[in-house]
């Protein structure tokens, strides 16, 4: 039985815990865990396959359209790729099941956020997008998903749950998710809403990698700043293996050349970087993704890479977005059918090859 004294000890963490979220959500997020909760995470990311979350804190810069068409990418390349829909306004879902929806979704992302499912149950119940490429599945979001996200904060806040934040590293961790090699994924790919709440907070805790497309424009430097001063904490406090791969240029206006502005923008970024983030991060001036009508269309339900048809502007975003990709592989370490981490050797317009270390 608590005395009064504890009780009212136990009511005043909670109430902190409140003041907290509302004066600096950052601060509240990022809290140190358990020592233990943290070395266990650490040791089951040993052996993760890659877990890439495109995040950028400012909305509207381009993260789901590369998350998609990358995807989609890799699905043609051979691997098998998985989804998942971070973001409660379901643009990622919105584009990916515009394709052809297969039937009712028996797993979302928001049961990803919440501890105690049957993870062999929920990996059998990913959605699989055939109609684009039968390497591909999903977990998609819908409105639901910001109910869920607020939920399990409150759940955390007011001590019914012990900790939220690795939920889905858990999941994704789990036996079931990442050692059965007949349903095993070899990449993952997260989109990530542009706030930092439940959803964000999870994904960042579970990803290994990250990639930050950012517009080259005043106010997307600036959040892209922050945002890598945000993963910095990350990093920090819940998820010390987390890679950065770079910074992409989103809807760049030509091929070939940056204009004087998006240089200057590219240069304020490498310019004030370094005052915010302790490690290298490279801007991924080769790598740019060009602003094209066609990823435009019908407020971006188009999967580009995955589109029928040989036209130029089809033929130009598969090479954009294969350069990228071809990046990321040579940048991630692909886990081999062995279970051993292992370098991969990226062949231009081929499969990549795994080869002994
Ligand atoms: N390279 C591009 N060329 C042309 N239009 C683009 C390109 N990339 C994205 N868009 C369009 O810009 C809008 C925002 O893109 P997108 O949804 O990918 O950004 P986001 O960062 O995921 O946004 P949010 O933060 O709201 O999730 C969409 O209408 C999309 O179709
Ligand atoms: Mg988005």
């Amino acid at each position: 039985m608590r005395t009064t004294e504890e009780q009212r000890n136990v009511l005043k963490t909670r109430f902190d815990g409140l003041q907290a979220t509302v004066k600096d959500a950052r601060d509240f997020w990022i809290r140190n865990p358990a020592q233990n909760v943290l070395h266990e995470h650490q040791q089951a990311l040993h052996n993760s396959v890659p877990i890439i979350t495109v995040v950028n804190f400012k909305g509207g810069v381009g993260k789901t359209t590369i998350c998609s068409n990358l995807a989609a990418h890799f699905a043609e390349q051979g691997k098998r790729v998985l989804l998942i829909d971070c973001d409660y306004q379901g643009s990622l879902s919105d584009t990916a099941l515009s394709h052809g929806r297969v039937g009712n979704f028996s797993a979302t992302a928001q049961l990803l956020l919440e501890p105690g499912h049957d993870s062999v149950a929920l990996r059998a119940a990913a959605e699989r997008l055939s109609k684009i490429n039968s390497n591909l599945w999903i977990y998609p979001a819908f409105y639901d998903f910001s109910r869920a996200e607020i939920q399990m904060m409150f759940r955390w806040l007011v001590g019914q749950e012990q900790e939220i934040r690795f939920n889905m590293a858990d999941y994704l961790q789990s036996h079931a998710f990442k050692e059965d090699p007949s349903s095993r994924f070899d990449i993952v790919l997260i989109d990530c809403p542009p706030r930092l709440l439940t959803g964000a907070v999870t994904v960042l805790t579970a990803s290994t990698h990250v990639l930050v497309p950012t517009i080259l424009d005043g106010a997307s430097h600036i959040a892209t700043l922050n945002t890598l001063s945000a993963i910095q904490q990350f990093q920090m406090k819940l998820n010390p293996k987390l890679r950065i791969l770079g910074i992409v240029p989103s809807m760049v206006s030509v091929a070939g050349s940056y204009s004087a502005n998006e240089q200057h923008f590219i240069a304020e970024i490498e310019r004030q970087l370094p005052e915010l983030y302790l490690g290298l991060v490279p801007v991924l001036k080769n790598y740019p993704i060009l602003r094209r009508q066609e990823l435009a269309k019908a407020g971006g339900s188009e999967i580009l890479v995955a589109a029928d048809g040989n036209n130029a502007n089809i033929r130009q975003a598969r090479e954009m977005f294969g350069a990228l990709a071809g990046y990321i592989s040579t940048s991630v370490q692909w886990r081999r059918p062995d279970g051993q981490d292992g370098p991969i050797i990226a062949m231009p317009g081929r499969e990549n090859r795994r080869v002994a270390s």
